[in-house]
């Protein structure tokens, strides 16, 4: 049996990620370190409540007492790190939160892993891995025409998410350099799919296309991001975990290249499909042109060659296919899009974020 303490499980990617393990392996135990801020949802992992092989702890990641009692309490194999302040547009309005869980809270969980695995004997000690979750934006901004980021492409964070990340990632990169702490970095370019917070590009379009509501793209939509199906995300990290190297960074990237505008028309295309009696058909005509985020990145694309030739990893869907999946899971599962779309934390965020934007001419 392994134990694998996730920080951050109730989330997007971590909730799909215990999702994903428990239904690979048997023999894995779970315990799930999440404080539920505005994006932690336990409605997420529901269906795990009475399994013997999970457990849920409400806690913050910055409570030394608490993570010392876990690393005492817990025999643990693996953390896998994924709690963070995740949205930029929040970055912008708040930076320090960003700090405090993103660089702070990394740099506590790091301490106590540390001193934990500093006491275990000398095969767990060699076998014990710790996963951190990074993204693409630490990297900051391409050119259209500028070959893709690499491991090794300098960090050039702009937004303040992206220097938080950044910090945090150079921490963790420091505890292997220093103390042959055997920690991990894989660096993710932006993921989509069942059980993403709906503020997010993708959710948001969504959920405002069925109800009707106007689908905002800041500035001239020209903006590209690399998409990948969250499950194939999973699946990278369960690879990193299993074979990757202490001390090395991994890139994990869709191999695709839209811009925001075509990934919102082929969202509105998809739903004229799926919903054909809809008032709203053609979806399209919802879009609106509102002010820009202050320093939008323009193009984020991210070579996997090095995990596709050590690891053996490849994404599996199509940006075509891994959406259509996601439309079908928002249209499907219609008790949690309106418990999340009903919290106030959202609807706040939705005045403050959209409400001072003006509208731009497309
Ligand atoms: P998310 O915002 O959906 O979830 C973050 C989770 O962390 C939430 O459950 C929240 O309650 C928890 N959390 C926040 N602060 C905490 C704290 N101080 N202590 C304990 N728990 C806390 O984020 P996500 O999209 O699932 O992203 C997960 C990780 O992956 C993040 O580290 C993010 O930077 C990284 N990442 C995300 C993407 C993406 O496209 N979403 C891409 C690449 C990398
Ligand atoms: P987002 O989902 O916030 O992810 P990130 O900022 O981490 O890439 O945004 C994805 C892209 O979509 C980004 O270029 C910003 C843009 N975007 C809009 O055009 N309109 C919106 O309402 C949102 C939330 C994002």
């Amino acid at each position: 049996m392994k134990h694998i303490l996730i920080t951050g499980g109730a989330g997007f990617i971590g909730s799909n990620f215990i999702h994903y393990i428990l239904s690979k392996s048997t023999d894995i135990h779970i315990t799930n370190l999440d404080a539920l801020t505005y994006a932690g949802n336990p409605e997420n992992l529901s269906n795990l409540e009475l399994d013997p092989r999970y457990k849920f702890i409400h806690g913050n990641i910055n409570k030394l007492q608490l993570l010392e009692d876990i690393f005492q309490e817990t025999p643990i194999d693996h953390v896998i790190h994924f709690a963070a302040e995740s949205h930029v547009d929040r970055s912008i309005t708040d930076p320090l939160l960003f700090i405090q869980t993103n660089v702070l809270g990394t740099a506590n969980l790091l301490l106590h892993a540390k001193r934990y695995w500093s006491r275990l004997d000398p095969q767990s000690k060699s076998s014990f891995r710790f996963l951190h979750i990074s993204t693409d934006e630490v990297f900051g901004s391409l050119e259209v025409d500028e070959p893709a980021f690499t491991e090794t492409t300098p960090y050039a964070p702009n937004s303040p998410y992206a220097a938080s990340k950044a910090a945090g990632d150079h921490l963790v990169r420091s505890y292997f350099h220093t103390y042959g702490f055997p920690a991990i970095i894989t660096n993710c370019s932006n993921n989509y799919g069942g059980y993403q917070y709906p503020e997010k590009l993708i959710p948001l379009v969504i959920s405002n296309a069925v109800s009707g509501k106007p689908l905002p793209i800041y500035g001239d939509g020209k903006q590209i991001r690399d998409w990948l199906y969250v499950h194939d995300h999973c699946k990278a990290l369960h690879t990193v975990l299993e074979q990757g190297t202490p001390g090395e960074s991994y890139n994990i990237g869709g191999d695709n290249q839209p811009t925001n505008l075509e990934i919102v028309q082929m969202i509105c295309n998809t739903l004229d499909e799926f919903l054909p009696k809809s008032e709203f058909v053609p979806h399209a005509n919802l879009i609106d042109f509102v002010k820009d985020r202050p320093g939008h990145d323009r193009r984020y694309a991210m070579n996997t060659t090095k995990i596709s030739r050590e690891l053996g990893w490849q994404p599996v869907e199509s940006l075509e296919s891994g959406l259509r999946k996601t439309i079908r899971w928002y249209l499907d599962n219609k008790d949690w899009v309106n418990s999340t779309l009903g919290k106030e934390a959202h609807r706040n965020w939705l005045t403050q974020n959209y409400e001072s934007r003006e509208e731009e001419d497309k």
